[in-house]
């Protein structure tokens, strides 16, 4: 899996390398497979100006790199977004959230020209739904939310323990088979107090590149 992880990193590298300029941004997003692109990436940190990352996790890593991190509100344009996901379809819309960053995750995409998904293989699906949908809840509405998954036909579950880089909590919705990602995703963030959820069908990668 690592070896995978680790091949699709450094065609990541070869997909950007060469479009690099002095004052280019990188959105960055979190999860393992980008840690090892993190770690592909330091060898050109002199090839760009620095990056917008999603998570806490990813910028202490690219600080310890010596690469410089930015607000995304301090940057004009983030040119490439790279990140990991959970699933992927053959649409390539995606479910992300697994690490609990998608909401951030979701804004750099949306600020960016175009999004590299890197994964492993195990992460290409007929249809989005297998993996547990992350929801990150306002923590009043947690209850109420769960009961609306219920009635939606989802099984929820509390990530005990867990509170995001934003200071939110996160549902876990299993049992949901999602024929259309684009509609779930508006209606999920509807229900009051979800403030974002994994579904990337408006934010979808323009490429997924897989590991070998
Ligand atoms: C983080 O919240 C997620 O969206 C990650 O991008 C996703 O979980 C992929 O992580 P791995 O690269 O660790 O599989």
């Amino acid at each position: 899996m690592s070896a995978s992880k680790i091949s699709v990193a450094k065609k990541a590298i070869n997909q950007i390398e060469k479009k690099f300029t002095k004052d280019m941004v990188l959105g960055i997003g979190t999860g393992s497979t980008v840690n090892f692109f993190i770690e592909e990436l330091s060898s050109y940190k002199n090839h760009f100006y620095g990056a917008v990352s999603s998570s806490e996790a990813s910028s202490k890593l690219l600080r310890e790199k010596g690469i410089d991190v930015f607000s995304l509100n301090d940057v004009n344009e983030v040119t490439y977004y790279i990140d990991g996901a959970d699933e992927v379809s053959p649409d390539n819309e995606l479910i992300k959230g697994g690490g609990g960053a998608h909401t951030r995750e979701k804004i750099v995409a949306a600020s960016s020209k175009e999004f590299i998904c890197i994964v492993d293989k195990s992460k290409l699906v007929n249809q989005l739904g297998a993996f547990p949908l992350p929801l990150e809840v306002i923590p009043e509405s947690r209850s109420m939310v769960a009961r609306k998954i219920v009635a939606l036909g989802g099984t929820p579950e509390y990530r005990s323990g867990f509170i995001t880089d934003q200071g939110n909590e996160i549902i876990d919705v299993k049992g949901l088979e999602i024929p259309d990602p684009e509609a779930l995703e508006i209606y999920l963030n509807n229900i009051p107090g979800v403030i974002d959820n994994g579904i990337f069908a408006f934010n979808k990668p323009s490429i997924v590149l897989v590991g070998d």
